[in-house]
């Protein structure tokens, strides 16, 4: 595949008021979802789960893309249409987490590093077979006492741009995705300064790995206080902090940025994007590929009447999706 085919995929999943949708909970991962609103985690559940999500009347209205996992990526509908093909058909991009999760970093108690890169070219091909246009991998970066270390940040770094270097030659976008945890009691200050050190570490890393910025899309985490903090910054503090970071340290030729919601509740996650928007233009489009600020609501709804709130639930996922692509624009109301 070319650059510019390349290219042209990763400015679609930011086009002008849309974002991403992330579904792709591990199979752990989404049991802790599911325990917490009642829901077996059996295949079956997750099936008709992500089925909801994807088969929402209008979500490809603000929902360029949505990220899968892997089992997930090989399900069907319940009438048994590919959800590959669903998504084509209702013009949502169809990606693919690819990495195996954060594992503890040897000689570094508290850190971690993704793992995943054994096999990953021939996991790319067969994904690419399944349909998947662009691809994510999520990096951990804790910030504790004495953390994040450089050499944590560095592992992370080096294993994205191994990864992103991958994805090209396979034909896919890669997201690069270095999150930054809210979990702690740090203020914005120290998440600025640490979030600041791994992006400029991550496009190190991509320029030595030869990874085209022009077919590369960043998933970014806000810099923002952590969540016991005592002192929270207000939206416009978050949203101005924010650009300032990426006005430093990403370089202008990335066709965009989506960001995390990274356990913000809806209402905020919404309202930082908005905020971010409203100060633009920015270098690069800033948009969102949110997993829980986008499905949590509708979660919450079809967990108690599955069939009686099914139509309601995906009404809910596609308001939020309306919500976050009018923030992707600067132009989003909080409600009355
Ligand atoms: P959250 O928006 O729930 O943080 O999830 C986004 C994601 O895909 C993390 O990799």
């Amino acid at each position: 595949m070319s650059i510019e085919q390349l290219e042209s995929i990763a400015q679609a999943m930011v086009a002008p008021g849309k974002g991403i949708i992330a579904i792709d909970e591990s199979n752990n991962t989404i049991k802790k979802r599911f325990d917490a609103v009642g829901i077996p985690n059996s295949e079956e559940h997750r099936r008709a789960y992500r089925e909801l999500l994807l088969a929402a009347p209008a979500l490809s209205d603000h929902i360029s893309g949505a990220i899968l996992y892997d089992e997930t990526i090989r399900q069907s509908s319940r009438a048994g249409k590919p959800f590959t093909q669903l998504m084509r058909e209702s013009g949502i991009i169809p990606g693919i987490k690819v990495d195996k999760g954060p594992q503890p970093l040897a000689g570094f108690p508290g850190e971690l590093v993704t793992e995943g890169l054994d096999g990953l070219r021939e996991r790319l091909t067969d994904y690419v077979r399944l349909g998947a246009q662009f691809a994510k991998w999520r990096a951990v970066i804790t910030i504790g006492e004495d953390m994040p270390s450089s050499t944590c940040i560095e592992a992370n770094c080096h294993a994205l741009a191994r990864y992103a270097a991958l994805c090209q030659e396979a034909g896919l976008v890669p997201i690069v995705e270095p999150e930054v945890l809210m979990d702690g009691d740090h203020d914005i200050g120290i998440c600025y300064e640490v979030t600041e050190a791994t992006l400029r570490s991550l496009f190190a890393s991509l320029y030595e790995h030869n990874v085209m910025l022009e077919g590369t899309i960043l998933k970014a985490s806000m810099v923002i206080a952590g969540k016991d903090c005592d002192e929270q910054a207000d939206v416009e503090e978050v949203a101005e902090a924010t650009v300032r970071c990426l006005k430093a340290t990403v370089p202008a030729a990335l066709p965009g940025i989506v960001f995390l919601s990274g356990g913000q509740s809806d209402e905020m996650a919404t309202a930082h994007l908005n905020a971010m928007n409203q100060v633009g233009p920015h270098p690069w489009p800033l948009s969102f590929s949110y997993g829980r600020a986008m499905q949590q609501a509708a979660l919450k709804l079809w967990a108690q009447d599955m069939a009686g709130n099914y139509v309601k639930a995906q009404q809910i996922v596609a308001q939020r999706a309306r919500e976050n692509g009018l923030a992707a624009l600067g132009q989003w109301r909080p409600a009355a």
